[in-house]
């Protein structure tokens, strides 16, 4: 496969309000395509928060429908080629409706992280199924910190505690993670087609969450194939896996940080200081307050 130029890509990138989001102009310049985006019934949309699992459910995805496939798929298309990313729109990849409505296969994986609320109308009116994935925020920030210092396409993230008094303020690309994991969970109530997922289940019990995506997809993938997809989408095996590691797009640094960085719950605690973890509690119980959603940090 050819290695996108992203040479164009200037280092780090500013933030600026977008509906009520933190957004980045490689987001949002392609907007009135995003928001009259055509889904289709048979879509699947992954809608994350970033940081939470995102490329791990689309390769797991991409290997229950299309595992078994021509075998060049798997080894010369990037998964970020494979499952668009809807709202991107940066030099060197085509954008993501451009890619996702060349999409030859049936269904479309389509990926997003945008907030519920700015979701295209037509996959609500389409009523396409959703797998939205959420992580526990302290880990989640942590992840987002090293991905924010290695990714030129992102906002500079300063020091570690820079970077989390925003993350505490919603103050990072797509905006408030509070926001985000409460208003899909609230979506959940009314909208049957959405399966709402932990990335720490996903480490407790691979094995069980690939039988979840099964049953709630209607796939009657066989015990040995579930087996082996989910030996496939181990850290290690898709941190080895070129077109999973996402060591073909140049905007990413990865002498700063790798792509696939550690992959556990719980790596907050190297992180976060006594009072640093004292602050965030008190935040959280407050923006939370109100929500139903649990989440773990460690297991
Ligand atoms: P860490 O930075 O904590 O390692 P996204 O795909 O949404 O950008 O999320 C990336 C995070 O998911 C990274 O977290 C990455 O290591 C983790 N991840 C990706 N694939 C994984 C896997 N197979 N097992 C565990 N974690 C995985």
């Amino acid at each position: 496969m050819e290695i996108p130029d992203m040479s164009s890509v200037s280092k780090y990138q500013s933030l600026f309000d977008f509906e009520g989001i933190s957004m980045t102009h490689y987001l949002t310049d392609n907007w009135e395509k995003v928001k009259n985006f055509q889904a289709r019934p048979d879509d699947i949309l992954i809608a994350t928060y970033p940081k939470a699992g995102t490329t791990w459910v689309s390769y797991t995805l991409d290997l229950l429908y299309f595992g078994n496939d021509a075998p060049e798929r798997q080894t010369s298309q990037p998964i970020y080629m494979r499952v668009p990313f809807l709202e991107s729109y940066i030099q060197g990849i085509p954008s993501g409706t451009e890619l996702a409505d060349n999409l030859p296969t049936s269904p479309r994986l389509i990926k997003t992280h945008l907030p519920v609320q700015l979701v295209p109308k037509s996959f609500w009116e389409q009523n396409s199924r959703i797998v939205y994935v959420a992580r526990n925020a302290k880990d989640n920030a942590v992840s987002y910190f090293h991905f924010d210092r290695m990714n030129m396409g992102e906002p500079e993230p300063g020091d570690w505690n820079t970077f989390l008094q925003t993350f505490i303020e919603g103050n990072r690309v797509f905006g408030s993670w509070y926001d985000h994991v409460n208003g899909w969970w609230e979506k959940k109530q009314t909208y049957s087609n959405l399966l709402y997922m932990f990335f720490e289940d996903m480490v407790e019990d691979t094995g069980r969450e690939v039988a979840r995506l099964c049953s709630f997809l209607g796939l009657s993938t066989s015990a040995e194939q579930k087996e082996k997809i989910t030996k496939g989408v181990q850290f290690d095996a898709m941190k080895q896996n070129k077109m999973t590691n996402y060591s073909t797009l140049p905007v990413m640094d990865f002498k700063i940080s790798p792509f696939m960085r550690k992959g556990k719950v719980g790596d907050w605690k190297s992180h976060f200081t006594v009072a640093q973890n004292e602050q965030f509690d008190e935040v959280y119980k407050q923006k939370m307050k109100n929500a139903t959603v649990k989440f773990r940090t460690e297991i």
